[in-house]
């Protein structure tokens, strides 16, 4: 029987997975059987999923259409209690990252995955990179440095309630320039740096935050990771840049940009295009029918990620960048701060946090020693 799937949380980068349900469903490898979302959503012209029930509520979505497998587009925050709830219903997941907020619950839903049997694919979509599986074949020793710089104006900070803050309505909630829009560099930069061997187990962060704007959360992030065997791996991210880097992750001579799977080996001098990028519901989908074909995201894979996510959210307010250092966007919609795309390749080639380098806006770094998941 071909397989029934479901969405909870259609709205938002939802649509990214109607796309994917309205493709898969065209091709008769599953059946769509339910939309969820707290809010109205627009059928849109590339995934009209026509014909599809509408939920408000993921439980009667669950109980009144038994998907076979769920994925779950819902801010981080809901994460847990929904996925326990499509584990209970007796389905398959593919749940968007951040997974969960915290250790004690990856721990919980590594439990739930443990008691229930069921399947859990995280979203972490660069994971399925044929130039990342390149990478780790070629294994090249060395710390690593991670760099990217974005523009977001200030209305991406508007778009949803939870978005550049710490708490909504008293409730703990999920953001930061690496824990969401950077998310795949910090989860991509965890898995490289264990391709030679053993898992990069993350112990030591040293980290410095600082927000251009008025949120609460940090749009610029620098963070050292050394690892159990001494590794290092030290990212340099932001909103605020008015040039674009898309998102290099460097180890040895090695690069990787990110976003785009252009990749260059030790000893090559130019960018290759290494294309393909497997779908994490359709690997998903294949494991299910056969065990054999590994998921590409599984939770495990993540604990790295959740540790040194949850930590980065719980640091003290990110440092306010002084106005004097910003200037407007030529686009308007906000501000930049001019040079910063240079700093953070400097901080991602040399190591050195901008504390470190000398940087006038910089604060001292925050420790955080963490404990073994
Ligand atoms: N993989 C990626 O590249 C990528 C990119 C963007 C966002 N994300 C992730 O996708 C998730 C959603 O992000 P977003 O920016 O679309 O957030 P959002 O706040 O826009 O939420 C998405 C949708 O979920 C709905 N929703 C909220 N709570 C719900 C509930 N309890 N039941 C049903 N629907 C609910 C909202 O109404 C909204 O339409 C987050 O985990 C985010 O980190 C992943």
């Amino acid at each position: 029987m071909t397989t029934r799937v479901a969405l909870i949380g259609a709205g938002g980068h939802g649509l990214w997975h109607r796309r994917v349900l309205q493709r898969l469903w065209d091709a008769g490898a599953i059946n769509v059987v339910g939309l969820c979302d707290r809010q109205p959503v627009e059928p849109h012209p590339d995934a009209p999923l026509d014909g599809v029930p509408f939920f408000t509520d993921h439980g009667e979505l669950l109980s009144t259409v038994w998907p076979d497998v769920v994925v779950v587009c819902t801010p981080p925050h809901t994460h847990l209690p929904i996925a326990l709830d499509v584990f209970a219903a007796g389905a398959d997941l593919l749940l968007e990252k951040p997974p969960v907020m915290s250790t004690a619950e990856h721990e919980r839903l590594s439990s739930a995955v443990a008691s229930t049997g069921r399947i859990l694919q995280i979203g972490f979509q660069a994971l399925g990179s044929a130039a990342l599986a390149e990478l780790c074949v070629a294994a090249p020793a060395g710390d690593l440095g991670v760099s990217g710089a974005w523009w977001r104006p200030d209305s991406y900070y508007r778009r949803t309630p939870w978005a550049g803050r710490r708490s909504v309505g008293g409730r703990p909630v999920f953001d930061g320039a690496l824990v969401n829009p950077f998310a795949h560099a910090l989860m991509q930069a965890l898995v490289v740096a264990g391709c030679a061997g053993a898992d990069f187990r993350p112990e030591l962060l040293e980290l410095e935050r600082y927000r251009s704007r008025e949120i609460e959360t940090d749009d610029s992030t620098f963070l050292r990771i050394t690892g159990a065997g001494g590794r290092r791996i030290t990212v340099a991210v932001t909103l605020a840049s008015k040039v674009f880097i898309a998102g290099e992750i460097s180890v040895g001579d090695a690069v990787l940009e990110y976003p785009t799977d252009r990749l260059r080996l030790p000893g090559e001098t130019d960018f290759t295009h290494v294309p393909g990028r497997a779908g994490l519901l359709e690997n998903l989908l294949e494991h299910r029918n056969d065990p054999k074909v590994p998921l590409l995201a599984p939770l495990d894979r993540t604990a790295g990620f959740t540790a040194v996510a949850e930590a980065i959210v719980a640091a003290p307010e990110p440092a306010r960048i002084p106005d004097g250092y910003l200037e407007p966007h030529p686009d308007g919609g906000g501000s930049v701060v001019p040079g910063i795309d240079e700093l953070v390749r400097e901080v991602a080639g040399t190591g050195r946090l901008p504390s470190e380098i000398g940087v006038p806006w910089s604060t001292p770094p925050q420790r955080v020693e963490l404990r073994r998941i």
